[in-house]
C-alpha cells in the first residue's frame, strides 16, 4: 500500500504552524512559530498583530517544515488547512498560503475544522477507536464532542460564555499574573488550599454545557471585597479554589456524558490539557470507571499543524475535497 503524505497549515490564532504527516499518524515535521511574546504586553492576542506575524512567518515556516520532513511537493498528496473557527485575518493567511500551494502544485486542498484538529492530535498518539468522547479545552473552546466514527462529530456540550482558558487568563490578569495566565494559576493552585468558597455552574440537570463567566466574576468580587475590608487573600488559595471549581465541573460533566453516550474511551484536547490538576482528576475518574484516557503531549495540545494534517488525512481518505473557493470562516461549526 502506498503512503499518504499530507501537508498541514494552521494560522487560526497566534501560532504560525506547518507540518508534514505520513499516514495520518507519523509526524515527519511539525514546525510552530509562536507569537506569545508579541501579545504579552497587551494581555491577550491582538488580531491585527497576529495577522502581520503570520504574513511574515508563513513562507519561512513552510520551507522549514518541508526541509525537516525531507520531502518535495511531488511527495505531498494534499494540503490540509484550518478553515475556521478563529481570527478571520489570521485564518486568511493560512488559507491563502495553502491555496497558492494547491494551485501551483496541482494538489487537492482540504479545509479542516480547528477543533477536529485538536481531537485528531490524539490519533497521532494512539489510533482512535470508537465510540469516544473528547473534552476540548483551550483559550477559545470548551466542548464535549462525541464521535461514533472517523470524521463524525457531535457537539453535546459547549461553553455558553467564556472558554476555560479564557477564564484562566482573565482570572490570572486580575491576580496580576502575566499572560497567558493558565500555567501560573496551575502552579499557584498546587501551592495553596481550596479554602475559598466559589460557585460551580452546573446549569440545567441534563445539560452538558458549561459556563465560566460567573466563576470568573466571583473570583474578581472576592478579591475586591477583601481589598475593601483591608484584607489580603493568599493568591495561592484563590488560585486553588478557582481551579478546583473548574476541574470539578469539567470532570463531572465529562464522566456523566461518557456514561450517557456509552463510550469506553475519553480524549483530552487543547491547550488547557496541560493543566496538572485536570490531567490528574480526569485520569483518576477514568480509571475508576474503567475508561481508556488519551492525553497528547504538550506540543500536540497547543495549536500546531500536525493535528490539522492528521485530521486532514482522514478527510482525504474519505474523498473529501475543498474547492478553490475555500475561505477563512471565523465562526465555522464543527
Ligand atoms: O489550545 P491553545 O494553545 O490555544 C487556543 O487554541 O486557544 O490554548 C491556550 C490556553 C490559554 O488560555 C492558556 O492560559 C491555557 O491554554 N493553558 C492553561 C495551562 N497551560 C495553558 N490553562 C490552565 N492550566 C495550564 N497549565
Ligand atoms: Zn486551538
Amino acid at each position: 500500500t502506498q503512503d499518504t503524505i499530507i501537508l498541514g497549515v494552521e494560522t487560526s490564532c497566534d501560532e504560525t504552524a506547518v507540518a508534514v504527516v505520513k499516514n495520518g499518524r507519523d509526524i515527519l515535521s511539525n514546525t510552530v512559530s509562536s507569537q506569545i511574546e508579541s501579545h504579552k504586553r497587551f494581555g491577550g492576542v491582538v488580531p491585527e498583530i497576529a495577522s502581520r506575524h503570520h504574513v511574515e512567518q508563513i513562507t519561512y515556516i513552510l520551507e522549514e517544515a518541508m526541509a525537516e520532513a525531507e520531502v518535495s511537493f511531488d511527495d505531498i498528496d494534499a494540503i490540509a488547512v484550518t478553515e475556521g473557527p478563529g481570527l478571520v485575518g489570521a485564518l486568511l493567511i493560512g488559507v491563502n498560503a495553502a491555496k497558492a500551494i494547491a494551485f501551483s502544485q496541482n494538489k487537492p486542498l482540504i479545509g479542516v475544522h480547528h477543533i477536529a484538529g485538536h481531537i485528531y492530535a490524539n490519533h497521532i498518539v494512539e489510533e482512535l477507536t470508537f465510540p469516544l468522547l473528547t473534552l476540548v479545552v483551550s483559550g477559545g473552546h470548551t466542548e464535549l464532542v462525541y464521535m461514533k466514527e472517523h470524521g463524525s462529530f457531535e457537539v453535546i456540550g459547549e461553553t455558553r460564555d467564556d472558554a476555560v482558558g479564557e477564564a484562566y487568563d482573565k482570572v490570572a490578569r486580575t491576580l496580576g499574573l502575566p499572560y497567558p495566565g493558565g500555567p501560573h494559576i496551575d502552579r499557584l493552585a498546587h501551592e495553596g488550599e481550596a479554602s475559598i468558597t466559589l460557585p460551580r455552574a452546573w446549569l440545567e440537570p441534563d445539560s452538558f454545557d458549561f459556563s465560566f463567566s460567573g466563576l470568573k466574576s466571583a473570583v474578581i468580587n472576592t478579591l475586591h471585597n477583601a481589598k475593601q475590608r483591608g484584607e489580603t487573600l493568599p493568591v495561592e488559595n484563590l488560585a486553588a479554589s478557582f481551579q478546583e471549581s473548574v476541574i470539578e465541573v469539567l470532570v463531572t460533566k465529562t464522566m456523566k456524558a461518557a456514561k450517557e453516550k456509552n463510550v469506553d474511551r475519553v480524549l483530552l484536547a487543547g491547550g488547557v490539557a496541560a493543566n496538572k490538576g485536570l490531567r490528574k482528576e480526569l485520569s483518576d475518574a477514568c480509571e475508576a470507571e474503567g475508561l481508556k484516557l488519551t492525553i497528547p503531549p504538550m506540543s500536540l495540545c497547543t495549536d500546531n499543524a500536525a493535528m490539522i494534517a492528521a485530521a486532514g488525512t482522514i478527510l482525504y481518505e474519505k474523498g473529501y475535497r475543498s474547492g478553490d473557493r475555500l475561505n477563512g470562516q471565523p465562526g465555522l461549526e464543527l
